[in-house]
């Protein structure tokens, strides 16, 4: 089922301490939040297994923000969906344009990642987006039909119903600069018709897809009025879990 969702991706910020701190102000303010908007919050691996006590009984999801691309074994560093289930999390984000870009993650790494997580019974949010360059150079439909067809159509109809979008372009990522609510309606129609291609239309209908990119309190509810744009993924507005509850409330 299509769900809304505001889901906070912390990056690399905070301390377990600071993290702790947060995730009780989240689930303090959660209250305040409508039945049928869903929250996430998706915090460092290191503080996973504190912020999960602190969400218990709450409304409050648990995600990471990364998962290993192999099982388990010899693989120095790397976390597996195992852990992460073991962990609390729910769900875990996939394809951030920032492990994109800095660690050099591809679509055909995903797609082992995104296969690990599913059969772990974590929902996956998936990230997709286009570059500056490429939407300079009028790519950006291209770019992100190739990075959703790349990844899920290695899924099936079924597994789609675990899976949620997040259209994040990069050049609006930490910079101020959101994409306007139309240019965001924009993709997210295109890739829900590119869903509805492979699966049908039920299924690209039932498909959550999220903004990302500068969403704040502000600019939150223009976004979240479009007819495909389903909540947000949200990074810097997350880390104040006011302004974190004011997107949530903006639908
Ligand atoms: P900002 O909200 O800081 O632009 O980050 C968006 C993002 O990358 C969420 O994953």
């Amino acid at each position: 089922m299509r769900k809304k969702i505001v889901a906070g991706n912390w990056k690399m910020n905070t301390t377990v301490a600071e993290g702790v701190a947060l995730a009780k102000a989240v689930v303090e303010r959660s209250a305040e939040v409508p039945e049928g908007v869903d929250l996430i919050v998706a915090p460092p691996f290191t503080h996973l297994v504190s912020v999960a006590e602190v969400l218990k009984g709450s409304k409050v999801g648990l995600s990471a923000q990364n998962c290993a691309n192999k099982a388990k074994g010899a693989y120095t560093g790397e976390v597996s969906v195992d852990m992460l289930v073991s962990a609390g999390c729910g769900w875990t984000i996939l394809g951030h344009s920032e492990r994109r870009q800095y660690y050099g993650e591809t679509d055909a790494l995903l797609v082992e990642k995104v296969r690990l997580a599913l059969d772990a019974g974590l929902g996956v949010i998936l990230c997709v987006g286009e570059n500056l360059d490429e939407r300079e150079a009028g790519r950006h439909f291209e770019v992100v039909t190739e990075q959703t067809k790349a990844v899920l159509f290695n899924f099936t109809a079924e597994e789609m119903a675990k899976i949620v979008i997040a259209y994040e372009p990069v050049w609006a990522i930490g910079t101020g600069k959101t994409a306007t609510a139309a240019q965001a309606e924009e993709i997210h129609e295109c890739i829900r018709k590119v869903l509805a291609q492979k699966f049908g239309q039920a299924v690209a209908d039932d498909t959550t897809i999220l903004y990302g990119g500068s969403c704040k309190p502000s600019n939150a509810k223009e976004l979240f009025a479009q007819p495909d744009i389903d909540g947000g993924l949200i990074g810097g507005a997350a880390l104040k879990a006011d302004d974190f509850i004011g997107i949530a409330l903006s639908f």
